[in-house]
């Protein structure tokens, strides 16, 4: 984790009220990995004391530069918009645990809500680079909320639902899941709430509903894998990336803490943002 200054290069508007900006940051992109966060101190300091947690939405180790996509909801986000090339703001990353990949794994599928899309789109590139078929599917209120596709490598199949109808599948993205549930090995998301509830209800019943017991594959059978670690995640089926509401974001005032399955309260910004969908309590009221 470090603390570094970061330009801004560019800042564009790329869908109603959602911005796409990129930062030179090299201090904060060497070692950084999809799933990972920064967290970000906003210059107006009249009531704005905590900084604002963004996702690496891209991350390019050779330029030093790395992407955030953001929703304007309030304040400190409002302030990002009004930064112009050439401003400076202070970057605290990167932090939190990413998304572990197994090293099988041939066929991904991401899912991903809305801003969600922040969360999982690094990791589109990860995949591709080492050279895995990707799989995206999207979930959107309409046509205006929709990712543009000029935004992703060409390689990635992108499917989209939205909840009008207006492009895509008319419905919830997770009506798209079960389609590609026994092609993906394994699936990895982010967005709402209820959406990542009911992926991990789906993730918990798949393979009774596939009619395998281990899609052929040997995941370590016999030797015991500590909850919470990066082994363990790399053969969950599924990991997800919570958003919690954060404070500080380094794991000193439980502000963002959610249920595990042990019983062992989980703090988003240090165990997480990323775990495997079986290590939470889903019914945990948090
Ligand atoms: C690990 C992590 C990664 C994130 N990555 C992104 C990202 O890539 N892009 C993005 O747009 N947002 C992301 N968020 C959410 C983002 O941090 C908040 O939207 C932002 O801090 C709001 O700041 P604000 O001052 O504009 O709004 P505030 O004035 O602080 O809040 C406005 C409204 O937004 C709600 N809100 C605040 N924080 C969150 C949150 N974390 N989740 C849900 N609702 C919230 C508040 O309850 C309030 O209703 C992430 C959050 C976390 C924890
Ligand atoms: S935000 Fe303070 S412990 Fe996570």
């Amino acid at each position: 984790m470090r603390l570094a200054g970061a330009e801004l290069l560019e800042s564009r508007e790329i869908l109603p009220g959602q911005w796409l900006q990129s930062y030179h940051a090299p201090e904060l992109v060497a070692g950084a990995r999809a799933g990972q966060f920064v967290h970000v101190r906003t210059g107006d300091f009249s009531g704005l004391v905590l900084r604002r947690p963004f996702s690496f939405n891209t991350i390019d180790p050779l330029a030093g530069t790395l992407t955030i996509h953001f929703r304007t909801i309030g304040r400190g986000t409002e302030w990002f918009t009004r930064l112009r090339p050439g401003d400076r703001v202070d970057m605290l990353g990167p932090l939190g645990r990413p998304f572990e990949m197994d090293p099988r794994t041939q066929h991904v599928l991401l899912v991903a809500g809305g801003l969600g899309m922040a969360g999982v789109r690094a990791l589109v590139d990860e995949a591709i680079r080492d050279g895995r078929q990707v799989t995206l599917l999207f979930g959107g209120a309409g046509a205006r909320d929709v990712y543009p596709s000029a935004l992703l490598p060409d390689e990635v199949e992108y499917v989209v639902a939205t909840d009008d109808g207006s492009v895509g599948h008319h419905g919830f993205v997770t009506e798209l899941v079960p389609e590609y549930e026994a092609w993906a090995d394994q699936s990895f998301a982010c967005g709402p709430l209820p959406m990542l509830r009911s992926l991990a209800s789906l993730a918990s019943s798949r393979r009774r509903r596939l009619g395998v017991a281990s899609l052929g594959r040997k995941r370590g059978a016999g030797r015991p894998v500590p909850a919470g670690s990066p082994q363990a995640r790399r053969k969950a089926f599924l990991q997800v990336s919570m958003e919690q509401n954060m404070g500080c974001a380094v794991g000193a005032c439980l502000g963002c803490v959610v249920m595990a399955t042990s019983g062992t309260p989980q703090r988003v910004c240090r165990e997480g943002p990323v775990f495997g969908s079986d290590e939470l309590e889903w019914e945990g009221g948090w």
